[in-house]
This record gives structure tokens, C-alpha cells and sequence, in this order.
């Protein structure tokens, strides 16, 4: 189906404001691919018919079922794994330290922007290897969230092919999934009680968070966001988190040295003011 500049320009500023997803006219192509489909399967003859629906929809089921089909969820586990490591060598043991001085037992860990939970997978069970025999002496949840309701319902089941396993170690792998007959891997019961998975659009003016996070990671999320509103989300990201709290970025992100909330740690991991 053939879209027009104007129908695009539509899609597109749309979609940056509900979504703060900043789709350029390279992407023309990507976003007559992915919508085509849903205007055939709905009978709809023109993109401005499509639009004018979606923009008339007050259950706002369809601008969801549109952002499900124009975000990017790629991930796999053990991505960008030196942040792993830095996790459990250098903050895990420092956050754990002071909450033991201050009598504390809860961790507060949000994966913002977790796709199919690949990522908040391998950060609970970091987290439970960390903790061994004490986890259970620690309120140690974590929230995970992202605004495709079509990722979020894959991360629910926590059910892998083989191949998003590929990077993971083996002791890991071994320790908190099942294989399925069909050779795929569902992690554990165990792991997955322990994550909440929630619908959160992170263009929200307002997070309504009680409590503020030790850690915050949002990897590969921003990259899809201009300036200004990667500059907006960063602040709310401060906002929502302790003193000397961090933030983990994707390796391709950055949100620039001297940003006055939070100082660079090293690459893609930076600690709030
Ligand atoms: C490429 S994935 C990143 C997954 C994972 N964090 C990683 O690094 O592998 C980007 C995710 O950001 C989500 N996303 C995009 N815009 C968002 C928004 N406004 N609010 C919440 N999530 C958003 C997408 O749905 C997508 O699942």
C-alpha cells in the first residue's frame, strides 16, 4: 500500500506523541511494512482511513496495537554482558553494604523498557546468585516494564528459543530454565515469580512511583528518542532514584558528561548526584 508524505508525517508525529518514538523519513519504508498488514486484516483502503480510526478509537486498543507493531523489541540475553558483571562485582555490593548499615533489607531494580524480559530475567537471577542462601531474607523484586503489550505478554511466559540463550553461561542456564519438549527453555517458576511485568509508557509526565529505585536500567530504549525528550526522560529517571543510585544505558546511548544529575561512571553506566 502506498503512503503519501503528509499520511506519513501523520504516523509519525503520532506516534512521537504518544510514544516519544521519533520515526525519521528513512523509516518510511519500515512503517508501510509493518502497518500494511493490519490495514488489510481491518479493510481499510487508505492509510488516512486507518488513521482517522485509530485516532477516533477511545479504548485506545488500536494506537496500542500500533505502537506493538512499531517498536523495536530486538534483545537476547546476556547482551552488552559487561554491564552484568559491573552489576554484580561493584554495585550489588555496594548498594547491599549501606542497606545492611541502615538496617535495610529491600532492593528496588527497574528494567525500563524490557522487551520480551531477557534483560530483567538475567538481572533477578544475578540478583538471586548474589544473594544465595539470603534471598529470602531480602525484598528483592523487580519491575520490569515496556509499552508493547505484544513483548510484554511473550516476557510474561518466559519461554526462549535456544538461540536468545546462545551468550548465557551454562551454570545460569542450567540453574533457572527448563527445556521444553519442542528444545526451547522456559525459565523457572522460581525466577519468574519474582518480576513484576507491567504496561508503562515512559513518555508519562508524571512517574508514580512511591518509592524512589537503587538501580534503573534502560538499555537500547533511548536510542529511539530525540534530544529533548531523552533529556525529559533522563530527569525522570533522577527523579525516581536514590542518591548515588545508578543508571544503565545501552553502549550506543549517552546522556552527556555533564548532565547535573547524574556523573559518568563508565561507559553507558552513570550515578545519580
Ligand atoms: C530494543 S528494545 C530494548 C530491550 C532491552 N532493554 C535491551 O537492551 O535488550 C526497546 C524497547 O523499548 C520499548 N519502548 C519504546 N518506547 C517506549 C516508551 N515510550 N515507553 C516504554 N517503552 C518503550 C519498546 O517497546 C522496546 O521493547
Amino acid at each position: 500500500m502506498d503512503i503519501s508524505d503528509k499520511q506519513f508525517k501523520r504516523i509519525s508525529d503520532l506516534i512521537y506523541d504518544r510514544a516519544g518514538i521519533h520515526l525519521t523519513d528513512g523509516k518510511k519504508n519500515l512503517v508501510v511494512g509493518r502497518l500494511s498488514k493490519i490495514l488489510q486484516q481491518m479493510n481499510f483502503n487508505s492509510f488516512d482511513d486507518y488513521l482517522d480510526y485509530v485516532e477516533t478509537d477511545r479504548s485506545n486498543q488500536s494506537l496500542s496495537i500500533m505502537i506493538n507493531k512499531l517498536t523495536t523489541n530486538h534483545t537476547y540475553f546476556w547482551r552488552e554482558k559487561g554491564h552484568f558483571d559491573y552489576f554484580v562485582d561493584t554495585v550489588l555490593p555496594e548498594i547491599v553494604k549501606k542497606k545492611r548499615e541502615r538496617h535495610e533489607n529491600d532492593l528496588r531494580i527497574w528494567c525500563a523498557g524490557c522487551s520480551f524480559g531477557d534483560e530483567a530475567y538475567t538481572l533477578m537471577m544475578l540478583i538471586m546468585e548474589f544473594f544465595a542462601t539470603e534471598y529470602p531474607q531480602w525484598t528483592a523484586g523487580l519491575l520490569a516494564t515496556d509499552i508493547s503489550t505484544d513483548a510484554l505478554s511473550h516476557a510474561v511466559q518466559g519461554l526462549y528459543p535456544a538461540e536468545r540463550l546462545r551468550d548465557l553461561p551454562q551454570h545460569l542456564l542450567r540453574r533457572y530454565f527448563k527445556k521444553t519438549p519442542d528444545g526451547s527453555y522456559q525459565v523457572s517458576d522460581q525466577v519468574r515469580r519474582e518480576i513484576i511485568f507491567r504496561r508503562f509508557n515512559l513518555m508519562r509526565d508524571v512517574f508514580p512511583f512511591k518509592k524512589p529505585f537503587d538501580v534503573i536500567f534502560c538499555r537500547n530504549v533511548m536510542i529511539y528518542f530525540d534530544k529533548p525528550t531523552r533529556d525529559t526522560l533522563v530527569r525522570k529517571f533522577a527523579h525516581s532514584t536514590v542518591k548515588n543510585g545508578y543508571l544503565f544505558i545501552g553502549h550506543s546511548e549517552s546522556i552527556g558528561r555533564n548532565d547535573e544529575t547524574y556523573r559518568y561512571v563508565k561507559p553507558a553506566v552513570y550515578q545519580k548526584n
